[in-house]
């Protein structure tokens, strides 16, 4: 079967701030691609023309005095874009999508970090997902002080500096939450999530993460040559 007829796998990166996400969906669709397998790398909040306008709102941080559930909506509603303009399409013509963040970032963010009541996150999440949920979430395992310093070393790498965006701005105590929340996750959905450990060399953890990839997803009779 020619790599084309296969079809895309949908992969989430989630985990706290710093801790690679970024970097490594860029890898892996460099490692998809180089075996001859089409891949994009999109992220979240954004991933779509108007959900990046609404990326811009959310990590300004003005939405925050409007509490946990309207951000979660405005979360959604991007979410929703990104779906039908980005994922979906995707995913029709074979090609596998690498997400940095989806919907488990909603989950630990609002629902567990933010104290937003579960059952609304679950109503949410039921009425944009309605049980659509990625094959493979890869979750970066990391001790929020390193994964906070590695964000704050890009920020200043910046020409002009960058001031930490609405999540980074949380305290170390929030972002301790949110390390347990995902581990949590990997935790109770064993078959969808795994835990993977982001310390070490940007090299270490692409090969980690591949390694699942291959293990979850490429070794089930789709496997890449
Ligand atoms: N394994 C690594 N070791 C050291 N530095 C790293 C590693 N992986 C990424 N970095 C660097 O750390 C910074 C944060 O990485 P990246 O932006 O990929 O994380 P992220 O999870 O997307 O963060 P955020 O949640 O803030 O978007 C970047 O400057 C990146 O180059
Ligand atoms: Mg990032």
């Amino acid at each position: 079967m020619s790599a084309g007829q296969r079809p895309g796998y949908f992969i989430t990166l989630e985990g706290g701030e710093g801790t690679g996400k970024s970097t490594q969906a860029r890898k892996l669709v460099s490692l998809f691609e180089a075996r001859g397998r089409k891949a994009i790398a999109t992220r979240e909040p954004g991933g779509s023309p108007d959900a990046e306008i609404l990326r811009d709102i959310l990590l300004s941080g003005v939405v925050k005095s409007l509490g946990p559930f309207a951000e979660a909506l405005l979360f959604s509603a991007a979410r929703i874009d990104h779906l039908d303009k980005t994922i979906r399409p995707a995913l029709a013509k074979g090609i596998t999508v690498i997400s940095d963040r989806f919907s488990d970032s909603t989950r630990v963010y609002q629902g567990i970090a933010g104290n937003l009541d579960q059952r609304k996150v679950a109503m949410l999440e039921r009425a944009v997902l309605n049980g659509f949920l990625p094959d493979l979430t890869m979750i970066l395992d990391l001790p929020p002080k390193i994964g906070l310093e590695r964000a704050a070393a890009r920020r200043s790498a910046v020409a002009d500096g960058e001031a930490p965006d609405r999540f980074e701005a949380e305290e170390l105590q929030f972002h301790r939450r949110v390390r347990e929340a995902f581990r949590a996750l990997a935790d109770t959905e064993p078959r969808r999530c795994i835990l993977i450990n982001a310390e070490g060399s940007e090299e270490v953890v692409t090969q980690r993460l591949w390694a699942a990839i291959e293990r979850r997803l490429l070794n089930d009779g789709g496997g890449l040559s």
